[in-house]
Protein backbone atom coordinates (compact mmCIF):
# COMPACT_ATOMS: atom_id res chain seq x y z
CA UNK A 1 0.00 0.00 0.00
CA UNK A 2 0.80 3.44 -0.92
CA UNK A 3 2.44 5.54 2.40
CA UNK A 4 -0.53 7.96 2.87
CA UNK A 5 2.10 10.51 4.09
CA UNK A 6 5.37 9.77 1.58
CA UNK A 7 8.16 11.80 3.28
CA UNK A 8 10.26 13.84 0.28
CA UNK A 9 13.79 13.14 -0.42
CA UNK A 10 16.22 14.82 2.03
CA UNK A 11 18.07 17.52 0.57
CA UNK A 12 20.66 18.23 3.26
CA UNK A 13 22.94 16.53 5.00
CA UNK A 14 25.64 17.47 7.60
CA UNK A 15 28.38 14.74 8.18
CA UNK A 16 30.42 15.01 11.22
CA UNK A 17 33.83 14.03 10.81
CA UNK A 18 33.48 14.38 6.77
CA UNK A 19 37.25 14.78 5.93
CA UNK A 20 37.99 11.46 7.05
CA UNK A 21 38.36 8.55 5.22
CA UNK A 22 34.68 7.12 5.20
CA UNK A 23 33.43 10.41 5.62
CA UNK A 24 34.50 12.04 2.51
CA UNK A 25 33.51 8.90 -0.03
CA UNK A 26 29.66 9.28 1.95
CA UNK A 27 30.11 13.91 0.53
CA UNK A 28 31.02 12.29 -3.06
CA UNK A 29 27.94 9.60 -2.90
CA UNK A 30 25.85 12.24 -1.35
CA UNK A 31 27.27 15.63 -3.63
CA UNK A 32 26.64 12.84 -6.38
CA UNK A 33 22.73 12.51 -5.93
CA UNK A 34 22.33 16.00 -6.10
CA UNK A 35 22.26 17.08 -1.97
CA UNK A 36 23.89 20.04 -0.49
CA UNK A 37 26.08 18.95 2.15
CA UNK A 38 28.31 20.51 4.98
CA UNK A 39 31.10 18.83 6.14
CA UNK A 40 32.44 19.73 9.59
CA UNK A 41 35.75 18.37 10.96
CA UNK A 42 38.53 19.53 12.77
CA UNK A 43 41.08 17.82 11.27
CA UNK A 44 42.56 15.59 13.77
CA UNK A 45 42.90 12.46 11.55
CA UNK A 46 41.04 13.72 8.51
CA UNK A 47 42.29 15.69 5.69
CA UNK A 48 41.34 18.70 3.36
CA UNK A 49 43.02 16.24 0.44
CA UNK A 50 40.34 13.87 1.36
CA UNK A 51 37.38 16.05 -0.15
CA UNK A 52 39.73 17.76 -3.06
CA UNK A 53 37.45 15.72 -5.80
CA UNK A 54 34.51 18.07 -4.50
CA UNK A 55 36.05 20.90 -2.74
CA UNK A 56 34.69 22.94 -5.70
CA UNK A 57 31.40 22.03 -5.58
CA UNK A 58 28.87 24.94 -4.60
CA UNK A 59 26.77 22.61 -2.79
CA UNK A 60 29.33 21.35 -0.01
CA UNK A 61 30.57 23.86 3.09
CA UNK A 62 33.40 22.69 4.42
CA UNK A 63 33.36 24.17 8.04
CA UNK A 64 36.88 23.05 10.10
CA UNK A 65 35.59 22.83 13.80
CA UNK A 66 34.76 20.76 16.83
CA UNK A 67 31.65 18.86 16.08
CA UNK A 68 30.69 18.56 19.72
CA UNK A 69 30.43 22.95 19.72
CA UNK A 70 27.04 23.22 20.24
CA UNK A 71 27.10 27.10 18.52
CA UNK A 72 28.48 25.16 15.22
CA UNK A 73 25.39 21.96 15.33
CA UNK A 74 23.20 24.60 15.60
CA UNK A 75 24.59 26.82 12.58
CA UNK A 76 25.11 23.39 10.67
CA UNK A 77 21.92 21.14 11.00
CA UNK A 78 19.89 21.18 8.59
CA UNK A 79 16.38 21.36 8.97
CA UNK A 80 14.31 18.22 8.29
CA UNK A 81 17.36 17.03 6.83
CA UNK A 82 19.92 13.64 8.03
CA UNK A 83 22.92 14.17 9.83
CA UNK A 84 25.86 11.46 9.62
CA UNK A 85 27.90 11.44 13.01
CA UNK A 86 31.11 10.13 12.32
CA UNK A 87 33.55 12.62 14.07
CA UNK A 88 35.53 10.42 16.52
CA UNK A 89 38.36 9.70 17.86
CA UNK A 90 40.08 6.93 15.76
CA UNK A 91 43.02 5.46 16.25
CA UNK A 92 44.34 2.65 19.10
CA UNK A 93 46.67 5.19 20.54
CA UNK A 94 44.82 7.73 21.08
CA UNK A 95 42.58 5.26 23.09
CA UNK A 96 45.20 4.19 25.05
CA UNK A 97 46.30 7.07 26.02
CA UNK A 98 43.50 9.39 27.05
CA UNK A 99 40.24 6.86 27.71
CA UNK A 100 39.03 9.30 29.96
CA UNK A 101 38.79 11.85 27.52
CA UNK A 102 37.59 9.89 24.70
CA UNK A 103 34.48 8.43 27.08
CA UNK A 104 33.88 11.90 28.22
CA UNK A 105 34.15 13.76 24.82
CA UNK A 106 32.41 11.00 23.00
CA UNK A 107 29.37 11.16 25.13
CA UNK A 108 29.00 14.71 25.57
CA UNK A 109 29.33 14.59 22.15
CA UNK A 110 26.59 13.01 20.12
CA UNK A 111 24.06 14.22 23.14
CA UNK A 112 25.40 17.68 21.27
CA UNK A 113 24.34 16.73 17.94
CA UNK A 114 21.47 14.82 19.22
CA UNK A 115 20.14 18.03 20.89
CA UNK A 116 20.83 20.35 17.71
CA UNK A 117 19.13 17.63 15.69
CA UNK A 118 16.28 17.42 17.46
CA UNK A 119 15.74 21.04 17.27
CA UNK A 120 16.16 20.88 13.43
CA UNK A 121 14.09 17.78 12.94
CA UNK A 122 16.95 15.83 11.25
CA UNK A 123 17.40 12.58 11.33
CA UNK A 124 20.70 11.08 12.73
CA UNK A 125 22.83 8.21 11.13
CA UNK A 126 25.74 7.16 14.26
CA UNK A 127 28.44 5.23 13.32
CA UNK A 128 29.27 2.49 16.42
CA UNK A 129 31.65 0.12 15.91
CA UNK A 130 31.85 -3.86 15.58
CA UNK A 131 34.57 -2.83 18.68
CA UNK A 132 31.28 -3.20 20.64
CA UNK A 133 31.15 -6.53 21.09
CA UNK A 134 34.59 -7.26 22.54
CA UNK A 135 35.26 -10.34 23.19
CA UNK A 136 32.24 -12.29 21.76
CA UNK A 137 33.47 -15.71 20.30
CA UNK A 138 29.95 -17.19 18.86
CA UNK A 139 30.51 -16.12 15.31
CA UNK A 140 28.77 -14.41 13.10
CA UNK A 141 27.98 -11.37 15.34
CA UNK A 142 24.18 -10.15 15.70
CA UNK A 143 23.15 -6.87 16.61
CA UNK A 144 21.00 -8.37 19.76
CA UNK A 145 23.60 -10.48 21.08
CA UNK A 146 25.39 -9.61 24.59
CA UNK A 147 28.46 -7.42 24.60
CA UNK A 148 31.57 -9.17 25.90
CA UNK A 149 33.58 -5.68 27.30
CA UNK A 150 37.11 -6.43 29.00
CA UNK A 151 37.51 -4.69 32.03
CA UNK A 152 37.48 -0.49 32.68
CA UNK A 153 40.84 -0.81 33.86
CA UNK A 154 42.11 -1.85 30.64
CA UNK A 155 42.43 1.37 28.69
CA UNK A 156 42.09 -0.82 25.22
CA UNK A 157 38.30 -0.93 26.19
CA UNK A 158 37.59 2.70 26.04
CA UNK A 159 36.65 3.25 22.63
CA UNK A 160 34.51 0.23 23.09
CA UNK A 161 32.83 1.53 26.17
CA UNK A 162 32.65 5.11 24.19
CA UNK A 163 30.27 3.87 21.25
CA UNK A 164 28.37 1.62 23.43
CA UNK A 165 27.30 4.51 25.71
CA UNK A 166 26.96 6.94 22.50
CA UNK A 167 24.73 3.83 21.59
CA UNK A 168 22.78 3.77 24.46
CA UNK A 169 22.27 7.71 24.91
CA UNK A 170 20.94 7.70 21.12
CA UNK A 171 18.81 4.71 21.35
CA UNK A 172 16.93 6.28 24.54
CA UNK A 173 16.55 9.34 23.50
CA UNK A 174 14.97 7.88 20.18
CA UNK A 175 12.43 5.83 22.26
CA UNK A 176 10.89 9.22 23.82
CA UNK A 177 10.25 10.10 20.37
CA UNK A 178 12.82 13.44 20.84
CA UNK A 179 14.77 12.32 17.55
CA UNK A 180 15.03 9.45 15.00
CA UNK A 181 18.65 7.79 15.49
CA UNK A 182 19.91 4.61 13.33
CA UNK A 183 22.86 3.00 15.00
CA UNK A 184 25.24 1.71 12.12
CA UNK A 185 27.75 -0.40 13.50
CA UNK A 186 30.42 -0.95 11.53
CA UNK A 187 33.75 -3.82 10.90
CA UNK A 188 36.43 -2.83 9.31
CA UNK A 189 35.74 -0.83 6.53
CA UNK A 190 38.67 -0.39 3.75
CA UNK A 191 39.86 1.42 0.76
CA UNK A 192 41.40 4.50 -1.23
CA UNK A 193 42.16 7.18 1.53
CA UNK A 194 42.60 5.06 4.46
CA UNK A 195 45.95 5.85 6.48
CA UNK A 196 47.75 3.52 7.87
CA UNK A 197 48.91 6.53 10.65
CA UNK A 198 46.60 5.48 13.21
CA UNK A 199 47.19 1.43 13.55
CA UNK A 200 44.78 0.08 10.55
CA UNK A 201 45.96 -2.95 9.18
CA UNK A 202 45.45 -2.69 5.45
CA UNK A 203 47.05 0.69 4.61
CA UNK A 204 50.14 -0.18 7.15
CA UNK A 205 50.64 -3.35 5.02
CA UNK A 206 50.40 -2.42 1.47
CA UNK A 207 52.76 0.75 2.19
CA UNK A 208 55.49 -1.65 3.72
CA UNK A 209 54.64 -3.92 1.07
CA UNK A 210 55.35 -1.27 -1.92
CA UNK A 211 58.66 -0.19 0.00
CA UNK A 212 60.02 -3.74 0.25
CA UNK A 213 60.29 -3.55 4.19
CA UNK A 214 59.00 -6.32 6.02
CA UNK A 215 54.89 -6.73 7.07
CA UNK A 216 54.51 -6.85 11.18
CA UNK A 217 51.57 -9.16 12.01
CA UNK A 218 50.79 -8.76 15.73
CA UNK A 219 50.40 -12.13 17.57
CA UNK A 220 50.87 -15.44 15.68
CA UNK A 221 48.63 -13.55 12.85
CA UNK A 222 45.69 -16.52 13.36
CA UNK A 223 43.32 -13.74 14.36
CA UNK A 224 40.48 -13.08 12.05
CA UNK A 225 38.52 -10.01 10.59
CA UNK A 226 36.24 -9.35 7.92
CA UNK A 227 37.17 -6.78 5.52
CA UNK A 228 34.41 -4.00 3.31
CA UNK A 229 34.87 -2.04 -0.02
CA UNK A 230 34.42 1.86 1.89
CA UNK A 231 31.83 2.44 -1.36
CA UNK A 232 29.72 -0.76 -0.27
CA UNK A 233 30.10 0.78 3.35
CA UNK A 234 29.03 4.06 1.92
CA UNK A 235 26.16 2.11 0.15
CA UNK A 236 24.62 0.72 3.48
CA UNK A 237 24.84 4.36 5.34
CA UNK A 238 22.71 5.41 2.95
CA UNK A 239 20.29 3.20 2.55
CA UNK A 240 19.78 3.39 6.34
CA UNK A 241 19.51 6.94 5.82
CA UNK A 242 16.72 6.80 3.50
CA UNK A 243 14.64 3.80 4.77
CA UNK A 244 11.33 5.00 7.37
CA UNK A 245 11.72 2.23 8.86
CA UNK A 246 15.27 2.13 9.90
CA UNK A 247 15.20 4.63 12.97
CA UNK A 248 15.37 3.19 16.15
CA UNK A 249 17.55 0.51 15.75
CA UNK A 250 21.16 -0.93 15.51
CA UNK A 251 22.40 -2.40 11.98
CA UNK A 252 25.73 -4.41 11.19
CA UNK A 253 27.95 -3.06 8.32
CA UNK A 254 30.39 -5.37 7.29
CA UNK A 255 31.93 -8.37 5.11
CA UNK A 256 31.01 -11.87 4.78
CA UNK A 257 34.62 -13.10 4.23
CA UNK A 258 36.48 -13.84 7.17
CA UNK A 259 40.71 -13.95 6.55
CA UNK A 260 43.64 -14.29 9.33
CA UNK A 261 45.88 -11.38 9.17
CA UNK A 262 48.59 -13.75 8.18
CA UNK A 263 46.63 -14.59 5.08
CA UNK A 264 45.91 -10.73 4.94
CA UNK A 265 49.48 -10.32 5.05
CA UNK A 266 50.41 -13.24 2.05
CA UNK A 267 47.61 -11.54 0.00
CA UNK A 268 48.91 -8.07 0.15
CA UNK A 269 52.61 -9.17 -0.58
CA UNK A 270 51.32 -11.18 -3.78
CA UNK A 271 49.06 -8.57 -4.70
CA UNK A 272 51.86 -5.73 -5.15
CA UNK A 273 54.02 -7.73 -6.29
CA UNK A 274 56.34 -7.35 -3.02
CA UNK A 275 59.27 -8.93 -1.62
CA UNK A 276 58.80 -8.26 1.38
CA UNK A 277 58.87 -10.62 4.38
CA UNK A 278 55.77 -11.32 6.96
CA UNK A 279 57.35 -11.30 10.31
CA UNK A 280 55.24 -11.86 13.66
CA UNK A 281 55.41 -9.38 16.33
CA UNK A 282 54.41 -10.31 20.19
CA UNK A 283 51.55 -7.71 21.08
CA UNK A 284 53.41 -6.78 24.15
CA UNK A 285 56.29 -5.51 21.69
CA UNK A 286 53.55 -3.81 19.19
CA UNK A 287 50.97 -2.24 22.10
CA UNK A 288 51.82 -0.40 25.25
CA UNK A 289 50.29 -1.92 28.30
CA UNK A 290 46.42 -2.34 28.53
CA UNK A 291 46.04 -3.94 24.86
CA UNK A 292 44.10 -7.18 24.26
CA UNK A 293 43.44 -8.46 21.13
CA UNK A 294 39.95 -10.26 19.79
CA UNK A 295 40.65 -13.33 18.22
CA UNK A 296 37.58 -13.47 15.66
CA UNK A 297 35.08 -10.93 14.22
CA UNK A 298 32.60 -11.27 11.68
CA UNK A 299 29.36 -9.86 10.98
CA UNK A 300 25.78 -11.18 10.61
CA UNK A 301 24.07 -8.84 8.57
CA UNK A 302 21.06 -9.89 7.73
CA UNK A 303 19.09 -7.82 9.43
CA UNK A 304 20.44 -4.52 6.97
CA UNK A 305 20.02 -6.98 4.20
CA UNK A 306 16.60 -7.63 4.84
CA UNK A 307 15.66 -4.02 5.25
CA UNK A 308 17.04 -2.37 2.75
CA UNK A 309 18.32 -4.86 0.17
CA UNK A 310 21.85 -4.22 0.57
CA UNK A 311 24.97 -6.49 -0.09
CA UNK A 312 28.39 -5.95 -0.53
CA UNK A 313 29.14 -5.72 -3.90
CA UNK A 314 32.99 -4.38 -4.14
CA UNK A 315 35.43 -6.62 -4.88
CA UNK A 316 38.45 -5.80 -2.54
CA UNK A 317 41.34 -5.54 -4.53
CA UNK A 318 44.32 -5.43 -2.11
CA UNK A 319 47.20 -3.39 -3.10
CA UNK A 320 45.71 -2.63 -7.08
CA UNK A 321 43.51 0.30 -5.87
CA UNK A 322 44.44 0.92 -1.96
CA UNK A 323 46.50 3.97 -2.58
CA UNK A 324 48.51 3.57 0.85
CA UNK A 325 49.46 7.84 2.35
CA UNK A 326 52.69 8.40 3.66
CA UNK A 327 53.26 7.76 7.11
CA UNK A 328 53.72 11.57 8.19
N1 LIG B 1 36.99 2.64 9.13
C1 LIG B 1 36.56 1.61 9.85
O1 LIG B 1 36.94 0.45 9.61
C2 LIG B 1 35.58 1.83 10.98
C3 LIG B 1 35.18 0.71 11.75
C4 LIG B 1 34.30 0.91 12.80
C5 LIG B 1 33.78 2.17 13.04
N2 LIG B 1 34.17 3.23 12.28
C6 LIG B 1 33.60 4.54 12.59
O2 LIG B 1 33.34 5.25 11.39
C7 LIG B 1 33.56 6.65 11.59
C8 LIG B 1 34.52 7.16 10.53
O3 LIG B 1 35.77 6.49 10.67
P1 LIG B 1 36.95 6.64 9.61
O4 LIG B 1 37.54 5.30 9.44
O5 LIG B 1 36.50 7.41 8.44
O6 LIG B 1 38.01 7.47 10.47
P2 LIG B 1 38.67 8.88 10.19
O7 LIG B 1 39.64 9.13 11.30
O8 LIG B 1 39.21 8.92 8.80
O9 LIG B 1 37.42 9.86 10.30
C9 LIG B 1 37.02 10.47 11.49
C10 LIG B 1 36.93 11.95 11.20
O10 LIG B 1 36.40 12.63 12.32
C11 LIG B 1 37.15 13.83 12.53
N3 LIG B 1 36.92 14.19 13.93
C12 LIG B 1 37.27 13.48 15.04
N4 LIG B 1 36.83 14.11 16.14
C13 LIG B 1 36.20 15.24 15.71
C14 LIG B 1 35.53 16.31 16.36
N5 LIG B 1 35.39 16.35 17.71
N6 LIG B 1 35.02 17.30 15.62
C15 LIG B 1 35.15 17.30 14.25
N7 LIG B 1 35.75 16.29 13.59
C16 LIG B 1 36.27 15.30 14.31
C17 LIG B 1 38.56 13.48 12.13
O11 LIG B 1 39.36 14.59 11.79
C18 LIG B 1 38.29 12.58 10.91
O12 LIG B 1 38.20 13.35 9.73
C19 LIG B 1 34.06 6.80 13.02
O13 LIG B 1 32.95 7.10 13.86
C20 LIG B 1 34.57 5.42 13.37
O14 LIG B 1 34.50 5.16 14.76
C21 LIG B 1 35.06 3.09 11.25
Amino acid sequence: MPDPHPRPPVAHALITGGAGFVGSHLAERLLGAGMCVTVVDDLSTGRDANLAAVEADPRLRIVRADAHDPDVLADCVPADGVVFHLAAPVGLHRVLERPDRIILDGVAGIDAVLDAAATAGARVVFTSSSEVYGKRDRMPLTESDDLALGPPARARWGYALMKASQEAIALARHRRGEVAVVVARLFNVVGPRQTGRYGMVVPRFIRRALAGEPLLVHGDGSQTRTFLHVLDAVDALVALADHPDAPGDVYNIGGDTEISIHELARQVVAATDSASAIRTLPYADAYPEGYEDVPRRRPDTSKLRALTGWRPRRALPLGATIAPRPLT
